[in-house]
């Protein structure tokens, strides 16, 4: 594996930063994990025992942290909607003390990077204990979760070395949907048997190629928006929820902005009463079926002083939104809406003087539970 180490992967080259690189890679890494777990006839090749060992389960447990976990949510989508099997996402840290296992035949997915965190790894030891199966997607050969679990699916995604996490959330929710629609086909799913992987993950990697020619728009934006703000809500509902809770987490661990991302539906329970005059909240909208519902919500917040900058899907949009997205497959919409939200918390950094790669407190991998 080092000898196909590409030194360009760990350099910065012209790149003030790893993340912007990193961020910039994301097509790339999109065409290499369709040349890797698909043939010409764009089917998918993953090893069998892991296809017949999921299909054989009837619950999925995903276990992870930080960014992993938020990709994992977007896993479940991916998931159950290919495989009909149940799917629970779980913060590896909460999960280890009392596995409620709620399944005969459980089949355990450790989402990691690094391969290396303590609290996922602390997981696996129970799950090979009691003896049930396992996989781990990670980006680095020959790491802890990887060595330990029964199988392991590689990201494919090169070497990431900013702190701040970009091109293996967007390879982990690839590699999920490249299994979801293996395990989907072997069960004759329709979904699964009608979704071209190779294809519709081609059109993302353009589509990401087009997002980011258009970072000096975002650029602009985050100054007007986010340069003197304390706090930012991102929100939306389904997979726009899940993105964006991976939005605020890119933006609060660089730029140290208080960021959350909400359920929307969920503002008016409580959070909306820290809606006050020129607070930054971002609105993803790419599913057709909650765009209205995320919309009133924006108007909700908007009417108690919110400052939105709402990110739609072409198809969604409308013209006084301020950043759309070409429309991409219906499941595979986190992999171009976390595009911006990662340009935007690169950009607030870069305004605000922070090192965008090292982050105060934080490390790349987190050995300690
Ligand atoms: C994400 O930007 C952070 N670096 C952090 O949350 C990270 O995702 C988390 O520590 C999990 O790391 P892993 O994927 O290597 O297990």
């Amino acid at each position: 594996y080092e000898a196909q180490l590409d030194l360009s992967d760990i350099e910065k080259g012209t790149y003030p930063y790893y993340m912007l690189k990193e961020i910039d890679d994301q097509p790339a890494v999109m065409r290499r994990i369709v040349q890797e777990y698909t043939n010409t006839l764009g089917e998918t090749i993953i090893d069998e025992k892991i296809i017949e060992t999921i299909t054989a389960s009837d619950r999925i447990y995903i276990v992870a942290c930080g960014t992993s976990y938020n990709a994992g949510w977007v896993g479940k989508a991916l998931l159950e909607k290919m495989t009909n099997i149940p799917v629970e996402v779980h913060l590896s840290s909460e999960f280890g003390y009392n596995m409620p296992l709620l399944s005969e035949k459980p089949f355990f997915i450790f989402l990691s990077q690094s391969g290396e965190t303590a609290d996922s790894r602390q997981v696996l030891v129970q799950v090979n204990e009691q003896g049930f199966s396992s996989l781990t997607l990670t980006n680095v050969v020959g790491s802890t979760l990887s060595r330990e679990a029964d199988y392991t699916l590689l990201l494919h995604a090169g070497p990431e070395i900013a702190v701040a996490s970009t091109k293996a959330y967007t390879a982990q929710i690839a590699v999920l949907a490249v299994l979801a629609k293996a395990v989907g086909d072997n069960k004759r799913n329709q979904f699964s048997l009608d979704f071209d992987i190779a294809h519709e993950l081609s059109v993302i990697a353009a589509v990401i190629e087009t997002i980011i020619d258009e970072k000096m728009l975002i650029s602009q934006l985050v100054e007007e928006y986010l340069t003197t703000t304390r706090n930012a809500f991102y929100i939306g509902r389904g997979v726009d929820y899940y993105v964006s809770m991976e939005a605020s987490l890119k933006l609060k661990e660089i730029s140290y902005i208080q960021a959350e991302g909400f359920a929307a539906g969920e503002l008016k329970h409580g959070t909306i009463a820290l809606v006050e005059e020129g607070t930054p909240v971002f609105g993803i909208i790419t599913d057709k079926k909650t765009a209205a519902h995320t919309r009133g919500n924006l108007k909700e917040v908007e009417s108690r002083g919110a400052h939105n900058f709402v990110i739609a899907l072409a198809s969604l949009s409308k013209e006084t939104d301020q950043f759309i997205i070409p429309d991409v497959h219906p499941l595979l919409t986190p992999l171009v809406s976390v595009v911006p939200t990662q340009l935007i918390a690169y950009f607030a950094t870069l305004q605000r003087g922070y090192d965008v790669d090292k982050p105060r407190n934080l490390a790349k991998s987190v050995t300690v539970e």
